[in-house]
């Protein structure tokens, strides 16, 4: 105690969207990501002092929902070691909070690393994945770098719904552009549309039974370096999903006039022969999947295209680290 850990957010080329039922997150499909330089949390663990707050963002102490979910995730941490204090966490985050950048992954990551750091236990990055996912689904993917798989699994324990890094992966320069619509917080939460969306939603049904064609897919353009391949799977996906948003009672909208406005414009440069490809969160924002070669051409684009803000240039980047404190893992 204490230890501080960082881990960067991650962008979902196939997604993560339903969750089977009971307490430990597991999720309905399994899921392909990118995870991002750049786009960093760090979370510093230690014991809590008496009256003060558990979670503290930016020096200031969260509340309300997002308080009691980190708050449970620290017991759940806790349980592990038995007898430790109470835990507190702060965090310091370097990107646009709830606007759909999955900045809850890389929160929830970072605070699992540090936690276990803090407590002096000790557990492998699959088993860190693991508990990652209990924070925030999309945490178990930030555990590892660059293009990395979570699998669903089938048990009720959730020992087999973990992420790995990717088969042929490695060594591919892969970057987005991510065009932000909007800074606000999001309308509506990924974790309550995606349950109102199974919920009400007459196309999730269709949207579980074509995930595992998507990600067989996406692992075979993965494994051959095929650019068009993945970029047309991860259109294909996010717009998949994106329906079953569409099609909720009522619906989930995410999308701004701007956000279609920026994919016009990813379609125009593909057209002109500049490989770029789209994907959006449970946000307006929209990312351009794309080479790092071509990114800041892509990037220079997209920042004309009216009602962006603000475009965030982000490379492949590292799994989660630590800063302070012994690594959990070995
Ligand atoms: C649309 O990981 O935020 O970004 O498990 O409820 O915390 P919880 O959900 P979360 O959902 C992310 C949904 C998504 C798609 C994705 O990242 O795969």
């Amino acid at each position: 105690m204490p230890a501080t850990a960082c881990a960067r957010a991650n962008v979902a080329l196939v997604k993560y969207w339903g969750k089977r039922p009971g307490p430990l997150n597991l999720p309905a499909v399994g899921s392909l990501s990118l995870t991002l330089a750049g786009l960093e949390a760090t979370a510093s663990v230690g014991p809590r002092a008496a009256g003060a707050p558990a979670f503290m963002s930016a020096g200031q102490a969260v509340e309300g929902t997002a308080a009691r979910r980190m708050e449970a995730f620290l017991e759940r941490l806790r349980e592990f070691a038995p007898g430790a204090p109470p835990l507190a966490v702060e965090v310091g985050i370097g990107f646009p909070v709830g606007a759909g950048l999955a900045s809850s992954a890389a929160i929830f990551c970072a605070t699992a690393a540090a936690g276990l750091s803090a407590l002096g236990l000790s557990r492998d990055r699959r088993e860190l994945s693991r508990l990652a996912r209990q924070g925030s689904g999309s945490a178990a993917r930030s555990v590892f770098g660059g293009l990395v798989e979570w699998h669903r699994g089938r048990r009720p324990d959730g020992e087999d719904s973990f992420a790995e890094p990717l088969a042929g992966g490695d060594n591919w320069p892969l970057a987005m552009a991510v065009a932000v619509i909007e800074h606000g917080p999001k309308a509506i939460p990924s974790r309550d549309a995606m349950e109102h969306v199974a919920q009400t939603s007459p196309f999730f049904e269709a949207w579980i039974a074509g995930q595992d064609a998507d990600l067989a897919a996406a692992r075979q353009a993965v494994g051959a370096h095929d650019l068009t391949a993945l970029g047309t799977i991860a259109e294909q996906n996010c717009l998949r999903m994106h329906a079953t948003c569409f099609a909720a009672r009522p619906p989930v909208m995410y999308w701004r006039p701007g956000s279609l406005a920026v994919i016009d414009e990813i379609r125009r440069l593909r057209a002109e022969g500049v490989a770029a490809w789209f994907t959006m969160d449970a946000g307006p924002q929209v990312k351009a999947l794309c080479l790092e070669n071509d990114l800041e051409v892509i990037a220079t684009r997209l920042a004309t295209v009216p009602g962006v803000q603000a475009v965030l240039r982000a490379r492949s980047g590292a799994g989660v680290e630590m800063i302070e404190g012994a690594p959990p893992w070995s």
